[in-house]
């Protein structure tokens, strides 16, 4: 992989990465994963399968930022990933995408609507910075960089529920104007209530 030069400034360089720089970042990039939502050490294993097909689905994209290594004595000190984020076209036989179909049937939307929500939408499927360097817009960096010239007409995500929106998730997503599609809203397998927020395209 070709080195990962870093700002002069020290301050994480935003990349995009090509599916091949992605398959090799891949395990540092779970790791961040892991810490940033605070599963347990394990949990990467049974990642690693589903983000690796990720990458073949149409409009897959990705963006890491990274940091100078330790060492920055050394020039050729490999620069570490801190956070990551991606997504891709959103599309029906997609497990994600019927879910949400579903649950909005549930809610009583018209197929009409649910047709044009998703007919035409980039899911924002991962975004996550390690704790390390949380709170210093990197989360957002990495947003706007994944969004920009998208094709699409708008963008979905899910997120946990938390009390009172009260989170750095929830608070980058009111700030870039998400807005409520589904609330409450209970995964096939996962018993954690989730939010659907989405927006149109461009940012
Ligand atoms: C959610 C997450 C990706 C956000 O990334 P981040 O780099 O920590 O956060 P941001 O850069 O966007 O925002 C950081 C701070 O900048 C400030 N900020 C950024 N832009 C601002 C603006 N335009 N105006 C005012 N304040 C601003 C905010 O105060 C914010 O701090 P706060 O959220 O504590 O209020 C990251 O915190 C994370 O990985 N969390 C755990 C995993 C997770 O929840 N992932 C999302 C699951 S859907």
């Amino acid at each position: 992989m070709r080195p990962v030069d870093t700002n002069a400034d020290q301050s994480p360089l935003v990349v995009e990465l090509s599916a091949a720089e992605f398959r090799d970042r891949l395990q540092e990039a779970l790791s961040v994963y892991v810490a940033a939502m605070g599963y347990p050490q394990g949990t990467e294993y049974h990642r690693a399968a589903t983000w690796s097909e990720h990458l073949r689905r149409s409009g897959w994209r990705a963006v890491a930022a990274f940091v100078p290594a330790g060492d920055s004595s050394s020039e050729e000190a490999p620069a570490r990933l801190v956070a990551i984020a991606y997504g891709y076209r959103g599309a029906p036989g997609q497990w994600w995408h019927q879910q949400v179909r579903s649950g909005l049937r549930h809610t009583g939307w018209s197929r009409d609507r649910i047709d044009i929500l998703l007919g035409n939408y980039f899911e924002l499927t991962e975004l996550h910075v390690h704790p390390d360097v949380q709170g210093q817009q990197i989360g957002e960096t990495l947003l706007l960089r994944l969004l920009e010239h998208r094709p699409e007409e708008g963008v979905l995500l899910s997120t946990p529920e938390v009390a009172d929106e009260d989170n750095r998730a929830w608070r980058l997503y009111r700030r870039l104007g998400f807005k409520d599609v589904l609330r409450h809203f209970r995964f096939g397998g996962d018993n954690r209530p989730f939010a659907v927020l989405g927006r149109g395209l461009p940012l």
